[in-house]
């Protein structure tokens, strides 16, 4: 599937918070942007090679401009900085047209919101939704101070205002995210999302499972993830291409078939957006990827080539 594309113009750039960039992207021919619905995100083409993803967490309903928040990420392996450092007011942009991999679930009668720093970038999208349906919601934005974090104003005079509660590591004990007072015990129709960094989102994925929140009413966005590369080599066959290449030690599968002249979609190369999925004819797959659900790895019939590896020698793929 080619993905549609779509140039656009970095029209309002504001720094927010002491390292968040907030820019407001519009058509740079004139013409309407693709909808999207709350959740959703943009590939952001950064530089040649150089695709990150980043939600939209402007008002769904907002048809003329895209918004996103960009953390300035000391980790960050070129994206971030590069977006900080490239797109100024004026410059132009490619993007991917919106795509959905962390919708509302529509059978929600009440969801709860919870942001971790710059994971709250769709839950403001999410926000917008839910109130535009007048439907019971609460948004927890969660960070380690009041004076670092974006979307503050914009939170304090959103027309949801009475529904958003803010979290701070460096104010008093008492304002801090209580997941009793938030979750309370798991009810039918209660619905958790939560986006974030990785160990705040165990945190409270983990304190939802502990009051019974089934699985299906927890919904999450991992947006920054370590890959894990470790363990030994292995073969992988290419069964479409008729070739088997070796995967060595350290080094991916996705990167393996590229020595090779397979060529593999690929967009975050850290196993989030699921670009990269293939399917599996034989072999045991070892899923390191936060895409795939706990039951499609148990299947095993899918592997994501960018970061996971295989527990078995030989692992064939329909490529
Ligand atoms: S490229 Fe994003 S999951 Fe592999």
């Amino acid at each position: 599937m080619t993905e549609q594309l779509v140039k656009v113009v970095v029209h309002k750039r504001q720094l927010q918070g002491d390292d968040v960039v907030v820019l407001d992207l519009i058509p740079a021919d004139g013409s309407g942007l693709p909808t999207f619905e709350a959740g959703a995100h943009v590939d952001l083409h950064v530089a040649p090679g150089l695709v990150r993803q980043y939600s939209l967490c402007g008002d769904p309903a907002e048809r003329a401009v895209y918004r996103l928040g960009v953390l300035k990420d000391p980790a960050s392996r070129g994206g971030s900085n590069a977006v900080h450092e490239t797109l100024l007011e004026g410059a132009e942009v490619i993007i991917g047209a919106p795509r959905n991999l962390f919708p509302l679930a529509p059978e929600a009668r009440r969801s709860i919101l919870v942001g971790g720093g710059i994971g709250i970038t769709p839950m403001i999208a999410m926000a917008y939704a839910l109130h535009a349906r007048g439907a019971d919601f609460e948004l927890h934005y969660c960070g380690r101070s009041r004076r670092r974090s974006a979307f503050l104003e914009e939170l304090a005079s959103s027309p949801f205002a009475s529904r958003v509660f803010t979290h701070f590591d460096d104010e008093a004990a008492g304002q801090r995210l209580d997941p009793d007072a938030v979750l309370g015990r798991a009810e039918p129709g209660v619905h958790l999302y939560t986006c974030g960094p990785t160990g705040f989102m165990d945190w409270i994925i983990g304190e939802a499972a502990q009051r019974g929140y089934p699985d299906e009413q927890i919904h999450r966005e991992y947006f920054q993830v370590e890959v894990d590369a470790s363990g030994s080599g292995f073969e992988v066959v290419a069964a479409r291409s008729g070739k088997t290449v070796q995967v060595a030690q350290g080094q991916s599968i996705l990167d393996a078939l590229a020595d090779v002249g397979i060529k593999v979609e690929k967009s975050c190369e850290q196993g989030v957006c699921g670009t990269c999925l293939c399917d599996v004819l034989e072999g045991e797959p070892d899923h390191r990827d936060v895409y795939l659900t706990d039951e499609e790895k148990a299947a095993g019939d899918q592997i994501l080539v960018c970061c996971s590896r295989s527990r078995s020698q030989t692992l064939v793929l329909d490529i």
